[in-house]
């Protein structure tokens, strides 16, 4: 069964009566002359869709829980809907807390994660009660004691293991390799242990957590992760005569991005996730133990487009035609940062034969703002309205103020209607955090 991580297009994309394409019932040639341009669109439906088809996925398996890695996008209004559809949340940050909180969610369903977290973000999640913290390292275990003593809690954690299994995406967004940067290497999980249940009384433990990688389209890691931390469970077990019931095997799974993606459905990463685990809890002899998934990109990404308004060209003699765009690498680093590619359209123009091809350069001082090298489309007029797929994940989270250009709108569509989820900044908004100190004002 298809699932919607699969879709290069959010779910109720089509050409409308006026020949644009609509997403949610929105012409989006409207919301780019309402709202302007750039604009970052939600698609709400598909987003809720994806939601639905993890939780059909793994509806036989009465121990799943799925985190939201708000990483991909965290904003008070996907956190609203992603935990009305019954998701936590894997936050790493106090800024990411805080939202999540603001939103209104349950924070017993948060997991905090990162492999330095401050004194600062530890204290705001002990005091906002978060149901999990992944600790990464022994510093962080003494750390959190000590806070949690302060405050007298019992804080309720997992151990971030590095399994040490290697996925084939971009090196950056690798994370489960040997020498990562993230976890307790396995070698190091039985001090980790000990320190816990003889030194550290604030800390109760109860499951391992790991993370493979991001944007994976490989389904055997899943079952290479719970093999070794369903051992490990066991070998704990045996070793120190406690049940750890948790495994949080992470996010990672992969979007279509392109034409040429193929990445694999929910159904059938569920199906050998179960399988895999069925097969070790006999192996090992274990209880079932709760299973926590935390997807990021596959929750949020196909839902997500970006609306550009194409400015110059350039047609480099015997060379690129180059077309400019009103946004590029501060709303979307994902093509500088790591050769990102993406898919786009011309809104107007939808049905036009594709007899061009051009560079879609971004409106940055920096040579690399391309934000897509290579792609087909209409002739192309100036005023025309660019949509680039699959912009919803790790698009609007990692972007900047670089040139001191305002950070896009993002609005939310759903049968036809739109409503701003994040306003656009303004000029006085660019300049809110400048001081001048008085001296340079003669004082
Ligand atoms: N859990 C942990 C512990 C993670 O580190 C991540 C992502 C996730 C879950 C969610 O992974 P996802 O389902 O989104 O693949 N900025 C990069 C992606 C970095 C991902 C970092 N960790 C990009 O734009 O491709």
């Amino acid at each position: 069964m298809n699932s919607t991580n699969q879709s290069l297009k959010p779910l109720t994309t089509k050409i409308n009566e006026s020949g644009n394409l609509e997403i949610g019932g929105c012409d989006l040639t409207d919301l780019a002359d309402k709202y302007g341009t750039p604009l970052y669109v939600i698609d709400e439906y598909t987003l809720r869709s994806i939601c639905w088809d993890y939780k059909k996925a793994f509806k036989d398996f009465g121990k799943m829980n799925f985190l939201y890695a708000s990483k991909a996008l965290c904003t008070q209004a996907v956190a609203k809907i992603v935990h009305e559809e019954g998701f936590g949340f894997d936050v790493v940050s106090s800024g990411e807390i805080y939202t999540v909180y603001k939103a209104g969610v349950d924070m017993s369903k948060v997991l905090f994660n990162g492999n330095n977290k401050s004194v600062e973000e530890i204290t705001l999640a002990v005091e906002l009660s978060v149901g999990r913290i992944s600790v990464d390292n022994f510093f962080e275990l003494s750390l959190l004691d000590e806070i949690a003593k302060s405050h007298n809690k019992t804080v309720d954690i997992l151990l971030r293991i590095t399994p040490g299994i290697e996925c084939h995406t971009h090196e950056y967004i690798q994370t489960g390799h040997l020498d990562s940067k993230f976890g307790f290497d396995l070698t190091q999980i039985d001090e980790a242990i000990e320190l816990v249940l003889n030194n550290y009384k604030n800390l109760k433990i109860h499951g391992l957590h790991a993370h493979i990688g991001s944007q994976i389209f490989e389904t055997s890691i899943y079952a290479d992760e719970i093999e070794i931390l369903t051992k490990e469970i066991a070998r704990i077990e045996d070793k120190f005569g406690i049940k750890l019931n948790e495994i949080n095997i992470g996010g990672g799974l992969g979007v279509k991005y392109t034409e040429e993606d193929c990445p694999p459905s929910i159904f059938d990463v569920a199906e050998i996730i179960l399988n895999k685990l069925d097969s070790c809890i006999k192996k090992y002899n274990i209880e079932p133990p709760a299973i926590f998934l935390e997807p990021g990109r596959s929750i949020i990404s196909t839902s997500g487009v970006t609306l550009y308004t194409l400015g110059s060209s350039k047609q480099v003699p015997k060379g690129k035609k180059y077309v400019a765009v009103d946004g590029g690498m501060a709303d979307n680093v994902r093509p500088s940062m790591y050769g990102a590619e993406y898919y786009a359209e011309i809104a107007n123009k939808p049905d036009k034969e594709c007899v061009n091809n051009v560079t879609i350069a971004g409106r940055f001082c920096e040579s690399g703002d391309i934000l897509i090298k290579d792609i087909k489309l209409p002739e192309i007029e100036e005023g025309d309205i660019l949509c680039v797929y699959n912009t919803g994940a790790y698009n609007y989270s990692m972007s900047s103020n670089y040139n001191r250009v305002q950070k896009p709108c993002m609005v939310l569509v759903n049968n036809s209607q739109s409503d701003i989820i994040v306003s656009r900044e303004t000029l006085d908004d660019i300049v809110s955090h400048d001081e001048i100190p008085g001296r340079l004002n003669g004082k």
